[in-house]
């Protein structure tokens, strides 16, 4: 089976409306996957660069790439370097940026992997098949750490009883044998319809990968490379990446002052809104989600950038918990 037909692009028609894309504009995809949104961009007419840090989605990727005549470029590289990887191919400017945050159903669905509870792989979890493992993770942490993290990125109320566990069962080599060690700790709650396991996979793979981090500064990232009237579209599927993108548009369009941080070199006045939003933040309708269930979580985001200055680097304020 090919990569497109293991991914359904999530929330499709929302992000192209948001997206607005004209003929002869350049976009950025900043997370490929399996192409979907930027198929739909490249049948729209316009130019994309289209990032993935997962060496496998570029490969899988090459043959549209190759059949887009100059179209499309693909850039195996962080969405957080877009600025960087764009002026190194003589672009400073762009009229799109999309995020589709989180992992693909390719590297969910591929057991060797190590991505999913449901099938027992590898304990890997890296997006860039570089890096700590979450075997390294899991084998080497102190308790306090993977306790905070399973709070912290997972929302896992029982983290020390977790993490307790986890140190207990080390060496840990397997998917499964870590979905089993949480399952136990946690026990059956028949009320529960989501696997206990799921919260400890999605922080570990939140944490090894950086997502949050990947994530501000891919805002930042797009801020500086969006012309003025440039549009934004990120898609995200947990509470903790929506806040983040939440907060960084209402600060930046000015909906709640900044830090002083931000703009200790601009005077009283601060910084101008270098985004005005565009539209009310779009959940996915019944039939989508019968369709595809990953889109169940899923916000998508909005806004459009205005000639202002960039701010610069995105620094929450309060955005972490303690375990
Ligand atoms: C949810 S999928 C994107 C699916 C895509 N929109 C589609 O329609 O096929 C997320 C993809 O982004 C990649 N990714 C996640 N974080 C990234 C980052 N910081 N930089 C570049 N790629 C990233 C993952 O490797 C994965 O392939």
């Amino acid at each position: 089976m090919t990569a497109a037909a293991l991914h359904i692009p999530v929330l499709l028609d929302a992000v192209m409306a948001g997206l607005a894309p004209v003929p002869g504009e350049t976009h950025v995809d900043g997370t490929f996957g399996a192409g979907g949104y930027t198929r739909a961009l490249l049948g729209a007419g316009v130019h994309v660069f289209a990032f993935d840090r997962d060496p496998d989605a570029i490969a899988e990727g090459r043959p549209i790439e190759a059949e887009s005549q100059g179209a499309l470029i693909l850039v195996p590289e962080r969405f957080s370097r877009m600025r960087e990887a764009l002026a190194e191919r003589g672009v400073e400017q762009v009229d799109g940026v999309t995020l589709d945050i989180g992992v693909s159903s390719m590297q969910i669905d591929r057991a060797e992997r190590g991505f999913s509870f449901q099938a027992d792989g590898p304990l890997d979890m890296r997006m860039e098949r570089a890096g700590m493992s979450a075997a390294d993770f899991v084998n080497m942490a102190d308790e306090d750490e993977i306790a905070n993290v399973l709070y912290q990125l997972g929302d896992e109320p029982r983290s020390r009883r977790v993490a307790r566990a986890i140190v207990a069962a080390r060496p840990i080599t397997r998917t499964g044998e870590l979905a089993d060690i949480v399952r136990k700790a946690l026990g059956h709650r028949p009320h529960e319809k989501k696997d206990p396991a799921t919260r400890t996979f999605q922080a570990i793979r939140i944490h090894l990968n950086a997502e949050l981090e990947e994530l501000e500064q891919g805002l930042a990232a797009a801020e500086h490379v969006l012309r003025p009237g440039g549009r934004l579209a990120v898609v995200s599927f947990h509470s903790i990446e929506d806040r983040i993108v939440k907060r960084f548009l209402r600060e930046r369009s000015g909906a709640t002052p900044a830090g002083s941080r931000h703009a200790p070199d601009r005077g009283d006045a601060g910084p101008k809104p270098s985004f005005e939003a565009v539209a009310k933040p779009v959940r996915a309708g019944e039939q989508e989600v019968a369709r595809n269930p990953r889109s169940r979580s899923a916000t998508l985001r909005v806004a459009r950038r205005t000639g202002a200055s960039p701010w610069g680097t995105y620094q929450p304020q309060d955005q972490g918990r303690q375990g």
